[in-house]
């Protein structure tokens, strides 16, 4: 598979974009552009990830992050040459495919560890890592996400300490409060901490109807010796315009230095 930049003129995946509500970003008005995180793929890496979109969309499994969030942790790795990532919750591999490719754009092999509690999820994922050729980039592990065994599973494959986690698994309230005590003890020096669904609104993705991953974040971080945290919000609808565009918002936490 080539990475080389297209010279031609390839499919994009704006153009291909059905009205599902999946596809909100390319949908809303004034977005008549493929964004940056795409451009980047070669031809070859852009037809998977429009089979992926066609095979998810078939098997009804829509549930990733979208473009504003995936822009923003990839312009974090690719500018500072991130290579120990864990992402907590895969799902059917979207975020696995594009990290993956990032990484392998920056030759870094063994750069993401990637966990989710359910198998089926990894099975389906680790054949599209298998289809995009990032099996060398991308290691796969079927957990809670909670469990502190994971930990040492992250530093044995990733090599150390991660310098990164991607927190987009359950939402829900205790077991977010519960990822974020184990992960950020995890976090290497100055490491970063991304947690999709942080705004007020998302709070209603909390199955156990206790708050989500707002109310965790509120309370974890009103503890002595909290970090400093910023949330990105987003317009109350999707396809709205917005400097965040993603309602959803988005939590960028930061381990200091020296703790
Ligand atoms: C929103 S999806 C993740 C989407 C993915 N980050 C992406 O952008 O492609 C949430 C995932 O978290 C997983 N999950 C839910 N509860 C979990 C838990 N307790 N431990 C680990 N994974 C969990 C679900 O199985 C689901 O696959």
């Amino acid at each position: 598979m080539s990475n080389e930049p297209s010279t031609t003129t390839p499919r994009t995946i704006s153009a291909n974009a059905s009205a599902h509500a999946r596809f909100w970003w390319h949908a809303a008005a004034g977005r008549g552009y493929e964004p940056d995180l795409y451009r980047v793929l070669s031809d070859a890496e852009r037809e998977v990830l429009l089979a992926w979109y066609d095979d998810t969309l078939e098997r009804k499994l829509v549930g990733e992050m979208a473009v504003p969030m995936a822009s923003a942790v990839l312009g974090f790795v690719n500018g500072s040459g991130v290579r120990r990532i864990v992402q907590l919750g895969h799902f059917a591999g979207y975020s696995c495919l594009m990290l993956g490719w990032a990484l392998r754009r920056m030759g870094a092999e063994r750069g993401l560890f990637s966990i989710d509690i359910n198998d089926k999820y990894t099975a389906s994922t680790q054949e599209w890592l298998g289809r995009a050729g990032l099996e060398a980039h991308v290691g796969l592990h079927t957990s809670d996400s909670a469990a502190p065994e994971c930990v040492a599973a992250a530093r044995a494959y990733l090599g150390g300490d991660p310098a990164c986690v991607l927190i987009d698994s359950s939402h829900q309230y205790a077991h977010t409060l519960a990822e974020l005590e184990l992960w950020y003890g995890a976090l290497a020096p100055g490491g970063l901490m991304f947690l999709h669904d942080a705004s007020p609104m998302a709070a209603k993705y909390d199955r156990s109807g206790e708050g989500g991953v707002r109310r965790a974040l509120d309370e974890w971080l009103a503890r002595a010796g909290a970090p400093a945290a910023i949330t990105l919000l987003g317009p109350e609808a999707h396809g709205q315009e917005g400097p965040y565009a993603d309602p959803s918002g988005l939590c960028l936490i930061q381990k200091p230095w020296e703790s």
